[in-house]
């Protein structure tokens, strides 16, 4: 399925590698408006078939004045609908309509007051003098024969411009950043008073629409998926249930590295939401067994990835015959696997151990490969998953093998659970857990010195990690109460055999991952 797919408009973001480009994707859906980001060498067929009613090109890391940088690869002024230029976007425009681009030898960066044009659609029901965020270093020198300013700073004579005849507005500064006061506003005004956008992209029919597409594509064949209690495999699973019910094959994998509790949690909850009942594999011995003497970081990964691949392959031979493959891909993971510029081309820094070989000869549905995460969390409430299912913290693929380096053994995971316990509820006891984005505990194999009672102890250390982060991509370490901190180690401590030390990870990502391995 491409993620071209949704059947009524949208807006196309060409990208041109700014770390912005899906939070305006993400700004502009958050208006109900359905957006789709291409790379800056789509075609124009390619933009056409995403049925855009205006274009969003973004900005960029790049100069338009140096040779080889990205250009426009279609004459998007040939469709005749609205486009919106931002920063590198609105170089590109000027240089096209034949303004004259200037390399400045500085960036301006940060806050600037502009004086906006409030009679333009575009700064509609704004201020006359506004905050917004500036990031460039090139700048419109002169501007294009038809276009007029529409908003300028101090610094920046062009601060906005726009040929209204044609429907083209040009920002040299950032509406989608959070710290351009009315940068909503703007790309509302863009939505609505210019390209006449209708706000028809919301969780209801979305489902609706995959509901048919799943329907129409799966006829009467079987689908095999995955679950293992994560939001997206929870959501995928729900959804594909509500298109296709019993023709769905749900299985769980126990690979003996969940945490406390977990297999029940997740047999329960699924139970609820799905009409066929979930196949459990309780695969334990046999990833333990592989993780046996192994204490290399990829070395374990690589094997838990392989041990997941066999037990699927052999119980889709057991249950199939199947004809497709249900998976919970994302967007961010569509647009990463393509991009090809800036530093959303970086290639993500984690591989999912869930990710099934091309051998296995599946059609893939992937009813999510549309959305962003905070939009899976809407569906999933929309299909009625409940509130504590929605926030749940990420937990991946490798589970607590990646949170014991070294060897991972029966003992190890007796006491890191045991531990993860103990700070999780204690997270929710505290109303903690949905501000922070993902907490965990390390069991560290350093042994220290303590003193228990009269005793001198030798033991092991545990690590806690809690993160706030938007995306998991960079995050910073939880300022959680030291006061709450202090009762978490003392619990742990007190009930944890083998504990005899806590520690808190105050590392940031970059230049530190959020798991230790
Ligand atoms: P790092 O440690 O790379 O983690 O900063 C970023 C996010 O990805 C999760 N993660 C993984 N998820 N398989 C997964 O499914 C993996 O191998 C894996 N490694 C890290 C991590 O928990 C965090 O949310």
């Amino acid at each position: 399925m491409q993620d071209t797919d949704w059947e009524g408009e949208s807006i196309v973001i060409l990208d041109f590698g700014s770390q912005y480009t899906q939070l305006i994707a993400r700004r502009i859906r958050a208006e109900r408006v359905f957006s789709v980001i291409l790379p800056n060498t789509a075609g124009l067929e390619e933009i056409r078939a995403a049925k855009p009613v205006g274009i969003v090109l973004s900005g960029g890391p790049a100069s338009v004045t140096t040779s080889g940088s990205p250009d426009l690869a279609a004459d998007i002024f040939d469709l005749g609908i609205p486009l919106l230029g931002i920063c590198y976007g609105m170089q590109l425009i000027s240089r096209a309509k034949g303004g004259l681009i200037e390399r400045s030898d500085h960036r301006e960066y940060g806050h600037t007051i502009i004086d906006a044009d409030t009679r333009d659609d575009l700064f509609f029901n704004t201020p006359k003098q506004q905050r917004v965020w500036m990031s460039h270093g090139d700048a419109v020198k002169s501007i294009p024969k038809d276009f007029r300013v529409i908003a300028s700073s101090a610094a920046s004579p062009h601060a906005a411009i726009a040929s209204e005849s044609d429907n083209i507005y040009c920002l040299q500064f950032h509406p989608e950043v959070f710290h351009t006061d009315y940068g909503s506003e703007i790309l509302s005004n863009f939505l609505f008073r210019i390209c006449d956008c209708k706000p028809n992209w919301n969780p209801q029919s979305f489902i609706d629409l995959e509901v048919r597409k799943i329907r129409t594509r799966v006829g009467s064949s079987r689908v095999l998926c995955a679950v293992s209690g994560g939001v997206d495999s929870s959501v995928m699973a729900c959804l594909v249930d509500r298109a296709i019910g019993k023709q769905l094959v749900p299985v769980f994998v126990d690979n003996g590295l969940l945490r406390q509790g977990e297999v029940d949690e997740v047999k329960e909850l699924l139970s609820h939401h799905l009409s066929t009942e979930l196949v459990f594999i309780d695969a334990s011995e046999e990833f333990l067994n592989r993780l046996k003497g192994m204490s290399d970081a990829e070395e374990k990964r690589k094997a838990i990835g392989e041990c997941f691949i066999d037990v699927f392959e052999r119980q889709s031979e057991l249950l199939g015959p199947f004809e497709f493959l249900a998976q919970g891909t994302l967007y961010p993971d569509v647009i990463e696997s393509r991009s090809t510029v800036g530093p959303s081309a970086t290639i993500k820094s984690h591989h999912n151990v869930g990710g099934l070989p091309d051998t296995l000869q599946f059609k893939l549905i992937e009813p999510l490969s549309l959305l962003f995460k905070d939009e899976v969390r809407e569906v999933g409430r929309s299909l009625g998953l409940p509130e504590r299912q929605i926030k749940r913290h990420p937990f991946p693929g490798p589970g607590l093998a990646v949170r014991i380096p070294g060897e991972v053994t029966r003992e190890s995971l007796a006491i890191l659970r045991k531990a993860d316990k103990i700070f999780i509820e204690a997270l929710n006891r505290e109303g903690l857990y949905d501000s922070v984005w993902q907490a965990f505990s390390v069991l560290l194999p350093v042994k220290s010195v303590g003193v228990m009672g009269d005793e001198r102890t030798y033991q092991n250390a545990i690590a806690l990690r809690a993160v706030t982060s938007t995306d998991g991509m960079t995050a910073d370490w939880a300022r959680l109460p030291s006061e709450v901190l202090q009762r978490i180690a003392n619990e742990i401590i007190n009930k944890v055999d083998g504990v005899n030390r806590v520690v808190y990870d105050i590392s940031s990502k970059p230049p530190s991952t959020i798991e230790w391995e």
